[in-house]
């Protein structure tokens, strides 16, 4: 005899959506939350930027499904993007516990999984994001970087150039897909020193050429090391740079004393809790 409480239902199981991180480095930045979205979902998509790391994903769940070939030369990333959401949704509609797993933090500069959480949200699925160490959290380990001591701004690369921004010299710039910057078309995968000269041009507003900048790129096997390399702002078009490198530039100036509200603070700290003057 049957003793659960719960009555057999005979509607179709509800899709359901998690995106998760799986971190940077193989093998030691995934979480116990995101490990068990994977192995309770019925189909993984896999948004990953290293084979290995896919093969590892592979011996998690016997279904996972990469979503790399859909990128190609000449292709708009946006279509890709698009091509994901439309794979992801036709499961979850279906009725699948789907799970999406990018490299990184699955939100920070991704496009889809952004899109499809909000998509599923809106025809009634659950959806939940699932954080992950992304390379942002990488490069203030190795870096040494607080970006609590002078702020820190974050922008992508190609957006300094065909938008006005506003760059505070005094904060950590860290700028992201700097070897593809300047490329409108969305379809390639690199664009050249003419591109990145013209990046240098707009940063020599607001630093000198001889600042120093940094090319990182965090380790993504166990194995590796997390690479450095320091160039000068001018230089910066002249260095092979690919696409899993983030570029940092230190605060070139001091951070300036703000007197009018040190006044005010001042006025504040003189009168008493009860707001009486001291
Ligand atoms: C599309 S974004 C994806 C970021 C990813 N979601 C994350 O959480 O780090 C790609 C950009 O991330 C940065 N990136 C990717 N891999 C990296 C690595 N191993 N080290 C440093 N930066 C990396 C580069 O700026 C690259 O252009």
């Amino acid at each position: 005899m049957n003793t659960t409480s719960s009555p057999p239902s005979n509607e179709p199981r509800r899709g359901s959506l998690s995106c998760v991180g799986m971190g940077m480095t193989l093998g030691s930045h995934l979480t116990p939350l995101a490990r068990n979205h994977i192995e309770q979902a019925d189909v993984i998509f896999a948004g990953l930027s290293d084979g290995v790391v896919e093969l590892w994903l592979q011996r998690m769940h016997p279904d996972v499904r990469s979503l790399q070939p859909y990128y190609q030369h000449g292709k708009s990333r946006m279509k890709t993007y698009k091509q994901w959401v439309a794979l992801i949704m036709a499961e979850v509609r279906a009725g699948k516990r789907v799970c999406g797993v990018f490299y990184g933090h699955p939100g920070i500069f991704a496009w889809a999984p952004h899109k499809v959480i909000e998509l599923a949200r809106a025809e009634g699925f659950q959806a939940h994001m699932e954080p992950g160490v992304s390379a942002e959290d990488c490069l203030y380990a190795d870096l040494g970087i607080d970006p609590g001591r002078y702020g820190c701004q974050h922008f992508e690369a190609s957006q300094l150039l065909i938008y006005e921004r506003r760059i505070d010299p005094t904060a950590y710039l860290v700028l992201w897909q700097v070897g593809l910057v300047g490329d409108r078309s969305m379809a390639r995968f690199q664009t050249g020193p003419e591109y990145r000269q013209v990046l240098v041009d707009v940063l020599s507003r607001d630093y000198p050429l001889e600042h120093e900048v940094l090319i990182y790129r965090g380790a993504t096997l166990p194995i590796e090391k997390p690479r450095v390399r320091r160039v000068a702002l001018r230089n910066l078009p002249h260095v092979p740079l690919n696409s899993e490198e983030t570029v940092i530039l230190p605060p070139a100036q001091s951070l300036k004393p703000n007197l009018a509200m040190r006044e005010r603070l001042d006025a504040l700290d003189n009168i008493d809790t009860t707001g009486m003057p001291a």
